[in-house]
């Protein structure tokens, strides 16, 4: 298995990782690891202040590349205006209130502002600071200037600051910075702020259906797929609710209302929920189409006898509640995974599902040994109710969720 998107020689590109004086800046060591560890070329251009937190030593090492903050060093290189000339991505981590004011005004006091004005490919500022820096107008202010220009603005997480305080403004894990910055190699334009306003519920990952206390009926869904979806929606400014169901060891994705259930009854009861006022709802969750018709109180013990057969009965279908529920104008998008069979191609069959289920959207992913489950790349196609089908683009199930997301913003404008 690997990292969203790493590994890959043929995206091997060049990252200047810019680096704000804040104490997260520790974090983003582990950033510049992976983006380095997957090929990546990682130019390291810290703030003066940046290297009160961690020094210029630690950058290199870990970039193998000369970190200078200055404009007057190495100037026969010009390094103020090429850096930024020939990068393939910017990114800022962590940008505090100071830079997010620096890059919004276009000041040229440093290398990294000077490189943010050279820079004509992807650039993602990833904020990091205490709750009311975040929320002041000043800074929101900035964000937006910012936003309007075409800088990305990551959303920040929320939970604990330094110190006992919590709150938003904390820097997202530096593996959501990673599945960003890789989805942005892949689609520069993947993050715009288009569901700004907008409410969506995404359901992740598989339930499980207790036979006992012990024992489950499951299934290999890892939530990864949700999880990105979820991610891409915050990112691109929708308010978010995730209904998390069974999953791999996940980050909550920043800036998301998690909502974290067990069962297929658990699911559907906190998606119609969640649903009642949102503009979209997508059903990325693997739901057990059975449950155990009794589910024991204590845990079942051998007995040295083959056991009775286990008496299973079916799970409502939510998706299908979910269409019939919905409200006027809502987009309601279902997943297929399909292996075909000898009477229906993985098409055939995805079509003739979406008929049943009703929904507006259909994600299709072939599924067979190691293929959508379990993995960090996933393809397929998406299928609309109008007729329209589009071939999905191989890659990470971030890119996969930015194409969904397109479709659904352009039903959502109708
Ligand atoms: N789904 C649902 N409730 C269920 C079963 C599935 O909401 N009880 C949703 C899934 O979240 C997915 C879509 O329906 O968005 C298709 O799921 P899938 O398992 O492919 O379809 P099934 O209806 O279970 O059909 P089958 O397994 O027979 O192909």
């Amino acid at each position: 298995m690997t990292q969203a998107g790493l590994a890959r020689p043929d995206i091997s590109r060049r990252i200047v990782l810019g680096i704000g004086g804040g104490i997260a800046a520790y974090k983003v060591c582990e950033v510049l690891r992976r983006l380095s560890e997957a090929g990546h070329r990682v130019r390291v251009v810290p703030t003066e202040a940046a290297l009160k937190f961690v020094g210029a030593p630690t950058w290199e090492a870990l970039s193998g590349s000369p970190v200078r903050h200055d404009v007057f060093a190495d100037v026969s290189e010009v390094p103020h205006v090429r850096l930024g000339q020939t990068a393939d991505l910017v990114v800022v981590a962590p940008a505090t209130a100071d830079l997010l004011a620096r890059a919004a005004h276009g000041r040229a006091d440093d290398l990294l502002c000077a490189t943010l004005l050279t820079a004509r490919c992807p650039v993602m500022l990833v904020p990091a600071m205490h709750t009311e820096m975040w929320e002041h107008p000043a800074t929101q202010y900035n964000v937006a200037m910012l936003r309007s220009r075409g800088t990305i603005v990551a959303q920040p997480a929320s939970g604990r600051l330094t110190g006992a305080d919590s709150g938003a403004g904390r820097l997202p894990e530096p593996g959501e910075i990673v599945e960003l910055a890789t989805l942005l190699l892949h689609r520069g334009d993947a993050l715009r702020t288009d569901l700004t306003g907008r409410h969506v519920v995404v359901s992740a990952g598989g339930t499980r259906e207790p036979l006992d206390p012990v024992r489950y009926l499951g299934n290999r869904s890892s939530g990864r797929q949700g999880y990105a979806l979820a991610r891409v929606a915050a990112q691109r400014g929708a308010q978010v609710t995730l209904v998390a169901a069974h999953t791999a060891d996940l980050t909550d994705p920043a800036g998301v209302d998690v909502v974290r259930v067990g069962t297929a009854s658990q699911l559907r009861e906190a998606m119609l929920k969640a649903a009642a006022r949102a503009d979209a709802v997508v059903m990325a969750a693997a739901v057990a189409d059975f449950r155990p018709a009794v589910s024991h109180p204590g845990k079942i013990k051998k007995t040295g006898a083959d056991p009775e057969p286990l008496p299973l009965i079916v799970n409502p279908d939510i998706l299908v509640e979910l269409v019939r529920s919905r409200l006027r104008e809502q987009v309601v998008v279902g997943f297929a995974a399909e292996t075909g069979d000898s009477d229906a191609d993985v098409l055939a069959q995805a079509r003739a599902k979406l008929a049943r289920k009703g929904c507006d959207l259909l994600v299709v992913n072939a599924v067979g040994e190691s293929r959508a489950f379990e993995v960090d790349d996933n393809t397929g196609w998406l299928l609309g109710a109008d007729g329209s089908q589009a071939a999905l683009p191989e890659g990470p199930k971030s890119l996969l969720a930015s194409y969904v997301w397109d479709a659904i913003a352009a039903r959502l404008t109708r």
